[in-house]
């Protein structure tokens, strides 16, 4: 079995079988992680189909840069990386979920996926040229979706990040595709069209639309977000990463 490597082994070489990942389930994929952060994933780390649909929704040609805008362990950018073509950047805010994202692509030897400690704030969204959010700022909304008591959440910082994803997909060229995962859509700015959903209407498919076709939707009335609140978790070696930063 692949994934019964200790911390110590996983520090070094032989890699694990990268064509493995696409026929684990859930549970098989979470033990190469810290207990802590397997408990975590049912209800905070991507589902693998859920990855595998959103990234190949993404990915629209060899080498596509998806960001994953909070990434925890690197879950969605693994799957993303071995089932497409595409080259994924997590950003992750907490230390330790950015050492076991890395543990985990090393062990993989997945040459195709990078993680940087970030918050999404200092990240410029033009290097980028599709983007995946599952619900990254929740839980300064609500505090049972807390991930731990290890960076400071507060509803103030859930407006101002998702203003900030707001503001800078704003000014992705046309065409820019976004996948939101349990997400109520209010980083999508109204020029992003929802043009297909998946998995009972939680995955949502946006693509940025062109000033004509944007303004014609806004002259029908035609907006595609701004649905009603509601909760919104299921139960359930790379170049230099500081490129990126602001
Ligand atoms: C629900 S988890 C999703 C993890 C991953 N995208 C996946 O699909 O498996 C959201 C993650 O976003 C991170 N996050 C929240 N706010 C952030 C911020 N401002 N900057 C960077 N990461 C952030 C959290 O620490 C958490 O790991």
């Amino acid at each position: 079995m692949p994934h019964t490597r200790s911390d110590a082994d996983m520090h070094c070489l032989p890699l694990l079988d990268l064509e493995f990942i696409q026929y684990l389930e859930d549970r098989e994929f979470d033990m190469i992680y810290p207990e802590k952060v397997q408990r975590r994933s049912q209800i905070h780390w991507s589902p693998i189909h859920v990855a595998q649909y959103a990234s190949r929704f993404l990915v629209t040609a060899p080498c596509t840069r998806v960001l994953d805008i909070g990434c925890g362990p690197g879950k969605f950018c693994a799957i993303g990386a071995s089932v497409t073509e595409g080259f994924f950047t997590g950003v992750e805010q907490r230390d330790n979920l950015v050492r076991a994202a890395r543990k985990m692509i090393l062990s993989y030897g997945l040459l195709n996926v990078e993680i940087i400690h970030a918050n999404i704030k200092d990240i410029c969204f033009q290097n980028f040229d599709a983007f995946y959010l599952f619900n990254p700022f929740q839980e300064n909304l609500w505090k049972l979706f807390r991930i731990d008591a290890l960076v400071e959440v507060k509803p103030q910082l859930y407006l101002e990040y998702s203003r900030y994803v707001a503001h800078e997909l704003a000014q992705c060229p046309d065409g820019t595709r976004v996948v939101t995962y349990w997400g109520d859509g209010d980083e999508i700015p109204a020029c992003y069209k929802c043009v297909e959903t998946a998995f009972g209407n939680h995955l949502q498919m946006w693509i940025k639309q062109g000033a004509d076709s944007h303004m014609a939707a806004s002259a029908r009335g035609n907006q595609p977000r701004s649905k009603g609140k509601k909760p919104l978790h299921p139960p359930k070696a790379p170049a230099d990463p500081l490129r990126f930063l602001l």
